[in-house]
């Protein structure tokens, strides 16, 4: 299985722990580490609607747990009409860890949506550079 197959694939597993009673709306994310491990999560819902919490964030706390501090891929799976790709917040968090180039892959549960970088996604992005001396 390619990296990206793997990817998509622990996103799609993700998404099926979502926790989303409120919007209904599941949605796995996976992020693949520079050690080459994947960390995968999902959404997080919460009776005061605001302090839920999206499928990357929670991969990304996952990677950040065990070590990893690169993402060098990403992979988001959830079912739509149109290929779901990270929120404008989550954008920000992948790119704490993430470089311009870092590939985004976009899927359902069946089929590969789309594939972005994620400097695509969030051109000329503020980010740690910004606040070195
Ligand atoms: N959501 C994610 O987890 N990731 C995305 O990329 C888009 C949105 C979640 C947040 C909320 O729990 C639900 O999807 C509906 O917005």
């Amino acid at each position: 299985m390619s990296r990206s197959a793997e990817l998509i694939a622990a996103a799609r597993a993700a998404r099926a722990a979502a926790y989303a009673p409120y919007s209904k709306f599941a949605v796995g994310a996976a992020v693949l580490d520079e050690q080459g491990r994947i960390h995968a999560g999902c959404n997080v819902e919460n009776a005061a609607y605001p302090q839920g919490w999206c499928a990357e964030a929670s991969a990304i706390a996952a990677m950040v747990l065990a070590g990893g501090r690169r993402i060098m891929a990403v992979a988001v799976c959830a079912e739509a009409p149109e290929p779901v790709t990270p929120c404008g917040g989550c954008r920000q968090k992948l790119r704490e860890f993430a470089a311009d180039d870092c590939p985004v892959w976009v899927a359902d549960m069946s089929t590969q949506r789309g594939t972005y970088t994620l400097g695509e996604l969030l051109p000329h992005g503020f980010g740690p550079q910004h606040l070195e001396p």
